[in-house]
């Protein structure tokens, strides 16, 4: 039966989901990456695919922008369809002037303002963290593709215009690499749900210097943290 948002069939879904935050770009990929793609979601316009990526089964759909978002999509995956491992694929902005647009971050933790975990825990602070094997698999795959990656933390808010100045000084002090708006609540939610996640980024800006991506090398890189997301699982 379907679930409240997701429109599919009990097994249309794979065990292994990559979660770009665009669904033009999880049909995208599925169009261009994966072999006999069926797409098995249209519900709000968040289209997902499942298909085949060198023989193995897997699923990419859209998780739409902010924790709320991504949130309702998690829950109902694993609850609903049984999804066992939840791959972030997304872009964030980079908060250190040391590191450059087009660079893949594997986020080993994400520190964040999800009002969601605020509330659940009370005002105490969850340390949202990365499930330690894909992080693992993830480095290694990376390696073996030939692709550099930055492994370290992040921040997930889920105010993109925000007035204050010097608004990341603090975490770029305390080791932040970037931000952006999904993986606090996906780390959460996936610990909580007893199956697995992890954020693969790239940076599609520099919050500290203004560099941005042209979309020509955005598309390359992107399609490289895709590569690494479906040999995983
Ligand atoms: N803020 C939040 N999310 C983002 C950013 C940003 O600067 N860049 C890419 N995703």
């Amino acid at each position: 039966m379907a679930s409240i948002h997701i429109g599919a069939n009990p097994g249309d879904i794979a065990e292994t989901i990559l979660l770009p935050g665009d669904p033009m770009r999880a049909k995208f990929v599925a169009e261009n990456l994966l072999d006999d793609a069926v797409c098995f979601n249209k519900v709000r316009g968040m289209l997902g695919y499942t298909g085949y990526y060198n023989g193995k089964r897997v699923s990419i759909m859209g998780s739409g922008m902010g924790m709320g978002s991504v949130g309702i999509y998690v829950n109902e995956l694993v609850n609903d369809f049984g999804v066992k491992q939840l791959i972030r694929v997304g872009t964030c902005g980079a908060i250190r002037e040391e590191i450059k647009v087009g660079q893949v971050i594997l986020a080993m933790s994400a520190s964040g303002d999800a009002d969601a975990n605020m509330l659940y825990f009370e005002g105490m602070h969850y340390a949202a963290t990365a499930d330690y094997d894909l992080l693992v698999q993830a480095d290694e795959a990376a390696k073996r593709l030939n692709i550099e990656t930055l492994k370290g933390t992040i921040f997930s808010t889920n105010t993109f215009y925000d007035a204050s100045e010097n608004r990341w000084d603090k975490w770029e002090k305390h080791g932040v690499l970037g931000v952006e708006m999904e993986s606090q609540i996906l780390f959460t939610l996936a610990k909580r749900l007893n199956v697995k996640a992890l954020a693969i980024l790239t940076v599609s800006d520099n919050v500290k210097t203004g560099e941005a991506s042209d979309s020509q090398e955005r598309e390359q890189k992107y399609m490289d943290m895709m590569r690494i997301g479906f040999e995983l699982g």
